[in-house]
């Protein structure tokens, strides 16, 4: 079976994770921490990063630094892991649902104003399977507004908007490090802004809100969020080969986008002029004139040794977060969207054989 996803560990994260139980500093103190804040932070151009236990994490404790809190709102997409609305949850603010834009399947920056009211305080943009979402759009309302952007980019790592890093743009921004991302720590997060304060405030509170002065002292409730020495050690051997994991990835998505083409209701996985797919995922719809349904081709492929993942349910659907509401691009997408497997061991033969039983099943 050819996986979606697959970790490629083959550099120094080995040495690095043996060095860290040879030294027997295993925790969150030692070297590989603040090593992996400071490359990550250079690598997005960001002045500062905390790292923490994974993404969800980031998220939350980047709308905690934010004040943001019970009766609050924040929108995010609907189209989207359900993480990043679930972060809005546990602060207490409640999310708001936007709807995709239908060329790059990212959240719809025209659909923003219409949401906003007095309560809102923030937008959390998602960099979706890879692909940056229009930040300029999303930016020039949040100013006019004035709102906070946090963006989610767990997906993206490496990608670019306009030759920006993505991650360096809003007022913080998240990444994971699980074990499918553009680089893994098993699991893993971390938070980045240009803002010190808010640098600081995440790092106390991260570490339960720990007084810098007299130790064993919490003059308010914080989290256990840390990253272990460990994890770190993983990002550190990940993080010195992103270069040649995202020259790859972009290397397969075009691949695939060729292989791809001309195929009746495939819809292969979009770039906008401006930006750098990093295709995390690689993505394609399967539209109404598809010989097979989105489901059976799926299962079509796996009978063939391809596996695949539909897309993210559109989450204002789901009884977690319930809305009487209608967003007909992000749930077309929903229905339709298929990741197929984006590794960067993929190699160009695997694609071909992928492309050639899409083809095929065509009829
Ligand atoms: C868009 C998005 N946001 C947030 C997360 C949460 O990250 P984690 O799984 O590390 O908590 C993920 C992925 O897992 C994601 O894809």
């Amino acid at each position: 079976m050819i996986p979606v996803a697959e970790p490629d560990l083959s550099g120094n994260e080995l040495k690095y994770v043996t060095e860290c139980v040879v030294t027997e500093w295993v925790s969150s103190l030692g070297k590989y921490v603040r090593m992996f804040e400071e490359q990550m932070a250079a690598s997005c151009r960001r002045k500062y990063a905390v790292s923490t236990s994974n993404g969800t994490t980031a998220l939350h404790l980047a709308l905690v630094v934010l004040g943001i809190g019970p009766g609050d709102e924040v929108i995010v997409p609907t189209l989207t892991f359900v993480a990043t609305a679930n972060a809005v949850s546990y602060t207490g603010a409640t999310p708001v649902f936007v709807d995709s834009e239908p060329d790059y399947w990212q959240m719809d920056p025209t659909k923003l104003e219409a949401l906003i009211t007095p309560r809102t305080k923030a937008i959390i943009p998602v960099d979706l399977y890879g692909h940056p979402v229009d930040m300029d759009a999303i930016l020039a309302v949040a100013r006019r507004h004035g709102l906070y952007v946090i963006e989610d980019t767990a997906e993206a790592h490496g990608a670019l908007y306009k030759g920006h890093p993505c991650g360096s743009l809003g007022d913080i921004s998240c990444f994971s490090f699980y074990g499918n991302k553009v680089i893994t720590t098993g699991e893993g997060g971390m938070l980045l802004t240009d803002n010190e304060a808010w640098c600081e405030r995440a790092r106390f509170l991260r570490d339960h809100a720990m007084s810098k002065t007299e130790r064993y002292f919490h003059p308010e409730i914080g989290y256990n969020y840390r990253l272990t020495n460990i994890q770190a050690a993983l990002g550190v051997a990940q993080l010195e080969r992103i270069e040649t994991f995202v020259a790859i990835k972009r290397r397969n998505g075009e691949h695939y986008t060729q292989g791809l083409a001309g195929i009746p209701g495939i819809v292969p996985a979009p770039e906008a002029p401006w930006a750098h797919n990093v295709y995390w995922m690689y993505s394609i719809l399967v539209e109404q004139d598809y010989a097979l349904s989105r489901d059976k081709l799926m299962a079509a492929l796996k009978e063939r040794g391809v596996d695949s993942r539909p897309f993210f349910r559109a989450i204002h659907t789901m009884p977690c977060h319930p809305r009487d509401l209608h967003l007909p691009v992000a749930e077309h997408l929903s229905a339709t969207g298929i990741n197929l497997p984006s590794s960067v061991k993929l190699t160009e033969e695997q694609i071909d054989y992928i492309c050639r039983q899409i083809r095929e099943l065509a009829g």
